[in-house]
C-alpha cells in the first residue's frame, strides 16, 4: 500500500521563506515523487480561529493568500487535494469523540501549546478551543488515513498526541485508525529558520520575515539590513557562522550553481564559511551573495503568484472542489469510527 500525506497551515498571514524551507519545498518534492497515493493539504482556518476568534476577517482574507502561496510554490491541484478545514464538518465530530481519550493534564503538558499560551497571554484565561486544538489536529490527520505528516519541528508534540489518541482508540474500539509519523525538514538550517533580526523564529508580529510575495526591492532591503555576528566588527576579525542568520540562510537556500554564478572564488559554502571564520571576509560580500540567492529563489514564486492572483475565482473554485473531495473521504472515516464505537444505530 502506498502512503498518504496530510499537512496544513493556519491562514493567519502570507507564507514566508521559513515555511518554504521548513515544509513547502518538501511537500512539492513529495508530491512530485509519485510515491504517495494521496496528498491532502489543508488550510487550517478552524484552528486559526482558536486564537483569532475575534478576527474572522483576518482568517478569511488569508485563506486566499495561503492558497496562492501553495500554488505558486508548485503544489499542483491535479496531484494534491487542497481544502479548507472548516468546510469538513466531519472533523468537528471526530474531535468530539477523540476528546474522551485525552486528559486535561495531558493537553496542558504539550510544550508547543504551552509556549503559544504564553505568547498570547492565555495563561489566566484560556479558551478551551485553543487548549484542545491538538485533538482537532488528530482529527485532521486521521480523517484522511494519513500516515505521513510533513511538518516543522514545533509540530512534533501534535503528532505525538495524535499517535497516542490513535493507539488508545484502536485499543478500545478495534483497529480503525492509522498511526501517523512526522517527516521533518532535511537539514538543521531548515528546521527553524531564524528571523532576519537573529531572533529564533520568523514571525509576522516581530516583523522579521521575508515573504514569498516580497518584491525584489523588499528582499534586497531585508537582506542588506540582516543581523550578522555582532562581534565581527572589522573585516579582518574572525567571524561566527553558526549563529549568524546570513550563513544559516545560505545553508538553507544556496546551491552549488549559485557559487559558480555569484561567488566563483569559493568552490562551496564550506570554503566561504572557513574564510569568514578565519577573518578577512566582510558581511557586505556575504549579503550580496545571499541577496542574489534569495532573488533567484523567490522571483519565480512571486511571478507565478502574481499571475494566479489575477483569477481569484479560479483559486476559490479549486478550493471548493478540494473541499468536496476531502469531505467525502472524511465522511467515510467518520462512518467507520461510529461503527467501531457502536453508535451506528440506523445502519
Ligand atoms: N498546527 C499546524 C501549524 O500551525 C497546522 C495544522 C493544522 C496541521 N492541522 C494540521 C499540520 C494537521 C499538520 C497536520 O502549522
Amino acid at each position: 500500500m502506498k502512503n498518504i500525506i496530510l499537512t496544513g497551515d493556519r491562514p493567519t498571514g502570507k507564507l514566508h521563506i521559513g515555511h518554504y524551507v521548513g515544509s513547502l519545498r518538501r511537500r512539492v518534492e513529495l508530491q512530485n515523487s509519485g510515491k504517495y497515493e494521496k496528498i491532502y493539504i489543508m488550510i487550517a482556518d478552524a484552528q486559526a480561529l482558536t486564537d483569532n476568534f475575534d478576527n474572522p476577517d483576518k482568517v478569511r482574507a488569508n485563506i486566499t493568500e495561503v492558497a496562492l502561496d501553495y500554488l505558486a510554490c508548485g503544489i499542483d491541484p491535479k496531484k494534491s487535494t487542497i481544502f479548507i478545514q472548516s468546510q469538513i464538518e466531519q472533523l468537528t465530530e471526530l474531535t468530539f469523540y477523540y476528546m474522551n481519550l485525552v486528559t486535561l493534564s495531558r493537553l496542558q503538558r504539550n510544550p508547543t501549546v504551552k509556549a503559544e499560551m504564553q505568547l498570547r497571554n492565555f495563561e489566566t484565561s484560556l479558551p478551551m478551543g485553543f487548549l484542545t486544538y491538538p485533538v482537532s489536529q488528530t482529527a485532521d490527520i486521521t480523517a484522511f488515513m494519513a500516515d505521513t505528516v510533513p511538518v516543522g519541528e514545533d509540530q512534533l508534540p501534535m503528532i505525538e498526541q495524535a499517535r497516542e489518541i490513535v493507539r488508545s482508540f484502536n485499543n478500545l474500539y478495534g483497529e480503525t485508525l492509522v498511526e501517523p509519523k512526522a517527516v521533518l525538514p532535511e537539514s538543521k538550517a531548515c528546521l527553524r529558520l531564524p528571523g532576519t533580526d537573529g531572533m529564533a523564529k520568523m514571525s509576522k508580529s516581530l516583523g522579521n520575515c521575508i515573504y514569498l510575495s516580497d518584491s525584489a526591492d523588499e528582499i534586497k532591503r531585508k537582506v542588506m539590513s540582516m543581523y550578522t555576528d555582532p562581534n565581527h566588527i572589522k573585516v579582518t576579525d574572525p567571524g561566527d557562522t553558526k549563529n549568524n542568520p546570513t550563513f544559516i540562510y545560505l545553508e538553507a537556500f544556496s546551491k552549488p550553481e549559485h557559487f559558480a554564478a555569484y561567488a566563483p572564488e569559493y568552490a562551496s559554502l564550506e570554503e566561504m564559511k572557513a574564510h569568514y571564520e578565519r577573518g578577512g571576509l566582510g558581511d557586505m560580500k556575504v549579503k550580496k551573495l545571499l541577496n542574489a540567492v534569495m532573488q533567484d529563489t523567490i522571483a519565480p514564486i512571486r511571478e507565478r503568484r502574481e499571475e494566479l492572483a489575477k483569477d481569484l475565482p479560479a483559486v476559490w473554485d479549486m478550493l471548493k472542489k478540494g473541499s468536496d473531495e476531502a469531505r467525502a473521504v472524511a465522511q467515510d472515516t467518520l462512518t467507520r469510527v461510529k461503527k467501531a464505537m457502536k453508535i451506528d444505530y440506523f445502519n
